[in-house]
């Protein structure tokens, strides 16, 4: 495919932040309903970034049409772990971008040390849902009611994944590459 996928740089967030609006106002996806102010979203991600945080962005030209970013949480009991977002540009969904983007972000943190990676997803979005099962992701917990979104309760699925589950599902070839 012709998408570069590399890790962010810091003058890229902007292009990032253009994405995210995107899929945030489709309001079907990501718990997110509004954007986060672009000077607040610049702060937070760059010191994520410094932070061992791990931000793949897929660019078609200077366009980022695909992003994975995995925070590592700060308090001293949960710094081994990281918590997982991402989005596909809609044009650019069921192309293999979104499993190509977990396969990147999931081997760096992993590589970088993580030992787990936290998710929540909504239990509608089933094509995140296929995606995250694909990675070994396993759904450990529900919360019901969690989001209300125009008026419409929404449940929350919380997945998680171990280091040692995603390195046996990469090595017996569950995952796209
Ligand atoms: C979820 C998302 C990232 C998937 O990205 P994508 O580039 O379309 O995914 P891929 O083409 O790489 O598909 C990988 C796998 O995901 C699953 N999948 C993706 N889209 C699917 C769909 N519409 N229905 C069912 N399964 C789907 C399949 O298992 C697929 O593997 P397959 O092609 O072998 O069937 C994308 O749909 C998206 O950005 N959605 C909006 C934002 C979002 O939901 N983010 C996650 C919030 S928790």
């Amino acid at each position: 495919m012709n998408w570069r996928i590399e890790r962010l740089r810091a003058d890229q967030i902007d292009g990032f932040h253009s994405l995210l609006s995107e899929v945030v106002a489709e309001r079907v996806f990501l718990a997110t309903l509004t954007p986060p102010p672009i000077d607040r979203f610049r702060d937070s991600i760059s010191r994520s970034i410094g932070t061992g945080g791990v931000f793949v962005g897929a660019h078609v030209g200077a366009e980022m049409v695909g992003c994975c970013e995995i925070q590592r949480f700060t308090a001293e009991s949960r710094k081994h772990s990281g918590g997982l977002a991402m989005a596909v540009a809609k044009a650019w969904r069921r192309r293999g971008l979104g499993a190509a983007l977990m396969t990147e972000a999931l081997t760096l943190a992993f590589a970088e040390g993580l030992e787990r990676i936290d998710l929540q997803v909504r239990d509608d979005n089933l094509a995140a849902r296929r995606l995250y099962e694909k990675f070994g992701f396993q759904v450990e917990g529900l919360s019901r009611g969690a989001l209300k979104v125009d008026g419409v309760a929404v449940n929350l699925l919380g997945m998680g994944l171990l280091c040692d589950e995603f390195r046996r599902h990469s090595s017996s070839d569950a995952v796209a590459r």
